[in-house]
């Protein structure tokens, strides 16, 4: 048994082969009606817990329709009607739910909550996006690069925005599948130092960029998010408006960038804040795609943590 806390926490050679399997499971099923059971039922008779503290579309419905195309059932549980940290502690509750079901997938606001319900869990625990990472993002991120352009390995990668969770993620990637990233933020949101440590650590080049353009020069792949998450204080979002507006991924931007560049994001996305609508929907634009290889790369992650 795995948990799949976070992607520097976890061999890079079962990354490997977890995007490998995703590719796999994605071809294997392509052009089914979405209910119809993979050919392979390796959640068969099993029970998965889907916790989620805030809201979510994409990660919902992914982990639900891919435990049931694999077989099992789901239980989709919101925090704030149970007891999670408040009725009774996380550990308590990650005892008890071991009880009842094989894995568990949390999406939560503080990543102690995940480490305290891994600690106590008899059964997986899944991090379906804390505070201060969102791993389950980038290995669907990572299996649509390499679908559309081959192995990631030696790449440049650039980030503009906010320093935020999935960045973080990226910034993890970078180190495990070898990668290079640029980062653009201002100054004061920057992503956490220790990560970008821990990438250079791994041998990859993690340049920090506060000019945009110059950022994006030669970028196989640009990354952008929301600029103020779910866990930020609404009070902050004018002033990060304004601290951010330069890095607003547009064609202009986006014409810095290698010709055959690929945009992502992870969505939801404001459209005309973080990224115009001409990049989301133009012919570099994977975005749909990316939301889809959740279900595949999860798929992969979940049959990683049963051992199957
Ligand atoms: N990208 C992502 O995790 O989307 P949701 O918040 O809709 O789950
Ligand atoms: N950074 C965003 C990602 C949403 C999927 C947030 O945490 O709100």
């Amino acid at each position: 048994m795995n948990h799949f806390l976070d992607i520097h926490k976890t061999d890079a050679s079962d990354l490997r082969q977890m995007i490998n399997e995703a590719k796999r499971i994605k071809t294997a099923r392509k052009g089914q009606p979405k209910g119809t059971p993979d050919a392979e039922q390796p959640l068969a008779n099993h029970m998965v817990a889907l916790i989620f503290e805030k809201p979510s579309t994409r990660t919902r419905v992914s982990f639900d329709v891919g435990v049931r195309q694999m077989g099992g059932q789901t239980m989709v549980l919101s925090g704030s009607d149970m007891q999670l940290g408040h009725g009774e502690t996380i550990a308590d509750t990650a005892r008890v739910l071991s009880r009842y079901v094989d894995m568990i997938m949390i999406r939560t606001f503080e990543e102690s909550t995940l480490l305290e319900m891994a600690e106590h869990a008899s059964v997986p625990v899944i991090n379906g996006l804390t505070n201060r990472t969102h791993p389950c993002q980038i290995m669907a991120d990572i299996l649509t690069y390499e679908e559309h352009h081959g192995s990631i390995k030696g790449k440049k990668v650039v980030w503009l925005g906010d320093g935020n969770n999935v960045v973080a993620s990226l910034i993890h990637a970078a180190g495990q599948f070898g990668f290079d990233i640029t980062i653009s933020a201002p100054e004061t949101l920057q992503p956490e130092a220790g990560f970008v440590a821990w990438a250079r650590e791994k041998g990859v080049r993690v340049n920090l960029e506060t000019n945009p353009q110059k950022a994006v020069e030669g970028a196989d792949l640009v990354v952008t998010d929301t600029w103020v998450s779910m866990h930020d204080s609404q009070t902050t979002k004018e002033r990060r408006h304004n601290q951010l507006r330069a890095y607003q991924v547009d064609d202009a931007l986006m014409a810095h960038a290698k010709s055959d560049a690929l945009f992502m994001h992870c969505l939801p996305a404001h459209r005309g804040e973080e990224v115009t609508s001409s990049v989301m929907d133009g012919p570099q634009s994977v975005i749909w795609d990316e939301a889809e290889n959740r279900l595949h790369a999860q798929k992969a992650v979940m049959r990683w943590c049963l051992g199957k």
